[in-house]
């Protein structure tokens, strides 16, 4: 039996959807059909349950007080980071810096970094198929400072021009910032490649992984990434949670993105003094009970088969982009060979957005819209797409009720 069959054998879908309990609901009378992942994804009886066992007996603030209280919520938040190491397998604990989300942590590199090693006439490298996420925060440095963006084009499946990307590295380039799967196509982006090529002109690479972490096994060190940040929310975590990983060679040399308390050695009206990594990036007080939630999200995905629930996704991506793809009027808009998660749509004739309505009566949630990914829709030439995106727990039925359902749009429209 080869690996991948083993695997999804080994999965049972509908044992793990009873872990979800926002699963079972109805909407518009019909039982929900979620299909909206690559935005939020559900979270977990574990995760809900910790959450609350946090707020009604250790929550505190961290890394502040010596009453039992502060340093019980100090010690979880701790250990939040250490599962976030391991589950990525970061050399350090103190590389994770937690942050609100995968965008707060794009902000912090091109201001962090950018703003004290990227200067005029310098380079950038990002791809055609970025979020807006990573595209704006470095725009902004760019326009500040005087640099430059360049862009690895794709072809018309969605795929990266690799022999571009190789021309447009030289000794202006300062950083290349991609996503390692693309939001709004499902391309899985040779990213150990990208990195490998950057680092023989010397140039790190900032990786936005939102897309990634909740499909496929991430290793920082094996990737060699500078630089991987994702979003708790998109892992099965509350929102204002997430993660920036950084090589401490690059953490260190870094100006903090933020200044407040906790971030601080000394200060006096002269001069101020960092903390350590990670303290130094977190000022203020951090999102406690969410970095918490994240490290018990984490714990959760250590329960159960996760090689097994990735094969099983896949295969059902597999058996989606079949049964769309058979449809009439139907145009899957990426058709790279190395996809996850996502399958974006066009149907001849009808506006995404009428298309999200419709399937929402059916109790069908799919997103529609751009994406935040305004350079993909201009490259292919549309306004949006209607967008499916799975997590492990969907399953054939979700699939199907949605392929009836766009068939009934079809109609409707015809
Ligand atoms: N980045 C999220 C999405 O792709 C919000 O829907």
């Amino acid at each position: 039996m080869n690996e991948a069959v083993k695997e999804m054998k080994n999965f049972d879908v509908n044992k793990v959807r009873e872990d979800f309990p926002v699963l079972s609901q109805e909407v518009n009378g019909k039982p929900l059909r979620y299909l909206d992942n690559a935005a939020s994804s559900q979270v977990p009886t574990l995760v809900i349950e910790r959450g609350a066992e946090y707020l009604q007996k250790e929550h505190s603030n961290v890394h502040r007080g010596v009453h039992y209280l502060s340093q019980k919520a100090t010690t979880e938040y701790e250990a939040a980071r250490e599962k976030v190491r391991k589950f990525i397998n970061a050399k350090e604990a103190a590389e994770c810096i937690f942050v609100k989300g995968c965008t707060d942590g794009v902000n912090l590199v091109a201001n962090g970094y950018g703003r004290k090693f990227i200067g005029e006439g310098d380079e950038i490298i990002l791809s055609q198929m970025e979020h807006h996420s990573n595209i704006v925060p470095w725009q902004m440095l760019a326009e500040d400072v005087g640099a430059k963006i360049r862009v690895i084009p794709m072809n018309e499946a969605g795929e990266l021009i690799m022999d571009e990307y190789e021309n447009m590295l030289n000794e202006r380039t300062k950083m290349v910032a991609v996503s390692h799967i693309s939001n709004a196509l499902g391309t899985v982006l040779p990213v150990k490649e990208i990195i490998e090529t950057a680092h023989k002109f010397g140039v790190p690479v900032l990786v936005d992984g939102a897309q990634a972490v909740p499909h496929q096994r991430v290793d920082v060190q094996d990737l060699d990434a500078d630089f991987y940040t994702f979003s708790g929310h998109k892992m099965f975590a509350p929102t204002g949670s997430g993660v920036l990983y950084g090589k401490r060679e690059f953490l260190e040399k870094m100006r903090p993105y933020q200044g407040g308390g906790s971030m601080i050695r000394t200060v006096s009206f002269d001069k101020t003094t960092y903390a350590p990594i990670p303290e130094k990036f977190e000022a203020g007080t951090p999102s406690i009970a969410p970095a918490i939630g994240l490290g018990a999200a984490i714990d959760y995905l250590n329960s159960i088969d996760l090689d097994a629930a990735f094969a099983y996704e896949h295969e059902l991506l597999e058996y989606a982009t079949e049964k769309l793809s058979a449809l009439e009027n139907v145009k899957i808009v990426g058709t790279a060979k190395d996809k996850a998660s996502v399958v974006s749509f066009i149907i001849e004739g009808v506006h995404p957005h009428d298309i999200g309505t419709i399937l929402d009566q059916e109790g069908i949630a799919i997103r529609a819209g751009h994406h935040c990914a305004q350079p993909v829709m201009d490259f292919y030439e549309v306004p949006a797409t209607a967008r499916m995106s799975l997590a492990f727990y969907n399953t054939k039925e979700d699939v199907d009720t949605l392929v009836n359902a766009i068939q009934k749009v079809i109609d409707v429209f015809a």
